[in-house]
Formats: C-alpha cells, structure tokens, sequence
C-alpha cells in the first residue's frame, strides 16, 4: 500500500511549500500526513520552542526512506524566512484543552498567539491560503482573518471535517459498517452546538434513518457533539491524529484543486440568512480556497439549532473584540 501510495501520488500534483505553524501533536501530525501522501514537495514546520520544529521535522524526514516519499520536511524556531512563498500555512499554534476547560476556555492565549503568527505568515507568504486548527475554532479563524486581511475565501477553520469524521466513525461502528460508505454534512460552530444532519447522512446510498433507530441515531449525534471532550479527559489533552489528516484533508482539496465538499469554518455574509458570523458550512474547496458555499434547504428545527450555535460562537467573538 505504502509503495502503491507513493507511485500514486507522485502522478498528481504538489505543492513547491505548505507551512504548518506549531509543531505540537496536531501540527507534527498534519506535517507527517502532508509529508507521507506526498502533498507538497516541502513542508516547512514552525515552532516557538527552539530546536522543536527542527527535532519533529527531522524525525518526519528520517521515516521517508521506511515509507518511501520524497517530501523534505523542514523545522524552523520561529524563523518565518523559511516559510516564504507557501501556498498554504496551517494554524495550529496555540494551547490545547485541559481535562475540566472548554475550548473558549483558551481565548485570551491563543488569540494572541494567533495574531502574531498570521502577521508572520502573510508578511512572508502574501498570497496564502491559511487553514486555522487552534481553538476556539470559529473564533481563532476570525482572528486570523481580520489580521490577515485577505478576502475570507482564503481564511477558513478546520473542525467539520472531525466533527463529521468522528459522527461517522460511531455510525460505521454501530452499523458494523466501513466507514468508508458512510456519508455525512455537519453545520455550526466547533463546539457542543455544533449541527450534525441525519437528514444528510448516507450510507452506502442509504439515508440513514432507514438502518438505525432514532434513539441511536440521537446517542451519536449527542457524543459526537462532545467527542472532542471524550478524548481530552481520556487523555489529558485534545486529540491530533484526526485532526491533523483533517487538516491535511483540506491541504490536499486545495493544492491539487479537488473541488471537494466538505464543511469547513468560514465568515458567513448572508449565507443561512446569517451576516458576519464565523461558522461551519459544507463548501467547495479548491485551488482559489472556498470556491463556493453551498446552502442547505434546512428544516425549521435544523435552522433553530443553527440559530443556537450561531449565538454561541458571535458570543466568543464579542469576547475577542473586547479584549480588542
Ligand atoms: P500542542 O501543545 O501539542 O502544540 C501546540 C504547539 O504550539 C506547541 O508546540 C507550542 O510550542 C506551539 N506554539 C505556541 N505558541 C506559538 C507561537 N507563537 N508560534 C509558534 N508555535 C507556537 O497542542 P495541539 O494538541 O497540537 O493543539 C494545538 C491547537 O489545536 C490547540 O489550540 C487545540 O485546542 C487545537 N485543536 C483544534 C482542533 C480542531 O478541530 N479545530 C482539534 C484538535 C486541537
Ligand atoms: C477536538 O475537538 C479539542 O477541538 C479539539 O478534539
């Protein structure tokens, strides 16, 4: 499989330099899929903790021989000279969960941290797409857009497509399916708000309210919304190996132009009839970032959840603007 995927993608194309910013479990994680699936010919890790960066990548390259790629994987201590030109940089600096703390828990710090990060990406890669991983998520990709300044089609958040992968994951083990066959759209914040959508969930081709019951159906929809909890009490922090293939997901969407649709955390302008409100929607992703949002035709109770969590997420986001 290894040697099939390395042949396999080295038909297609990649990137010159995607930059992964934090070099901790979500970004050494994402650094180590963009690296295996041959997504860009350099990644460049970025870290403030010196010699970190330096240490994962060189780690990540040591293994290209064992899995046969050619991506060079590059450390950096906060020198952003490296990073020049990167067609996208991913966000993932920044603090994670701690068992007993939400992700808005983390605002103060990691707005902070993403500010000054997103000025040292743009002054050296202005034409980037940057895809925000740090919590809290909406907030943080609004964050990085108003420092950014680019057009929100080139700032998005990564969260639906875990939030979705983990609604899956539980389906396919309930249904003792692949979860390959199982197909599904999430809406809202990343957060116990979030949205996910039975009436968007298939499987095989088959709704899925047509293989299991509503109880079950509701027992997933309720740990999916907390599945990023689950984990950071069983371990003690948030999760990395699905977010960072989430994030590396959306890397590949864009550097090889896949037109793919999945949910993804952009500034709504009037889509879903809500205005400056940074929230999960299913788009396509590409070449140019967020080529286009798709619009559900939600039902009244699938709007008064979106209502809710659009609430929740401009609630943080006041708290942002306060804290100026
Ligand atoms: P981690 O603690 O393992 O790594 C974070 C890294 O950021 C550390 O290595 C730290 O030195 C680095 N860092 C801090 N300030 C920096 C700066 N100014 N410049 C460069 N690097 C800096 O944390 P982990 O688990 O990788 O999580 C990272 C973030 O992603 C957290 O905020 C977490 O809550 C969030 N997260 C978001 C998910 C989502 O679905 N959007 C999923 C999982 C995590
Ligand atoms: C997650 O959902 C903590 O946001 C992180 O795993």
């Amino acid at each position: 499989h290894t040697r099939l995927q390395g042949y396999w993608s080295s038909d297609v194309c990649s990137s010159d330099l995607i930059t992964v910013v934090g070099a901790g479990n979500v970004g050494a994680t994402c650094a180590d899929v963009l690296a295996y699936k041959e997504i860009a010919n350099e990644v460049v890790l970025v870290d403030i903790r010196e010699g970190f960066a330096e240490g994962k990548a060189l780690d990540i390259w040591q293994k290209a021989p064992i899995d046969l790629y050619d991506t060079r994987t590059i450390g950096s201590t906060n020198d952003y000279a490296k990073t020049a030109g990167s067609e996208v940089v991913v966000i993932t600096s920044g603090l994670p969960r701690k068992p007993g703390m939400t992700r808005d828990d983390l605002i103060s710090t990691n707005a902070g941290i993403v500010k000054s990060v997103t000025e040292n990406v743009v002054k050296h890669s202005p034409n980037a797409i940057i895809i925000v991983v740090s919590n809290p998520l909406d907030v943080m990709t609004y964050q990085a857009h108003i420092t950014s300044k680019l057009p929100r089609t080139r700032v998005m958040g990564m969260a639906g497509i875990l939030d979705t992968a983990r609604y899956r994951a539980f389906l396919a083990e309930a249904l003792n399916v692949s979860p390959k066959d199982i197909q599904a759209m999430l809406l809202g914040g990343h957060g116990d708000t979030m949205v996910p959508l039975p009436r968007y969930t298939t499987v095989g081709g088959i709704p899925v309210t047509e293989l299991i019951s509503k109880d079950k159906l509701n027992a997933i929809i309720e740990r999916t919304k907390v599945g990023g909890g689950e984990l950071v009490k069983l371990m003690g922090t948030s999760a990395w190996y699905a977010p960072g293939s989430a994030a590396a997901q959306m890397v590949e969407a864009i550097v090889r132009d896949q037109k793919r649709v999945l949910p993804v955390c952009i500034r709504l302008d009037g889509e879903y009839g809500i205005k400056d409100c940074y929230l999960g929607v299913p788009v396509i992703l590409g070449k140019n970032g967020v080529e286009k949002i798709i619009e559900l035709d939600l039902n009244n109770d699938e709007k008064a959840l979106m209502e809710t969590s659009r609430k929740h997420v401009k609630e943080v986001m006041d708290v942002l603007d306060k804290l100026g």
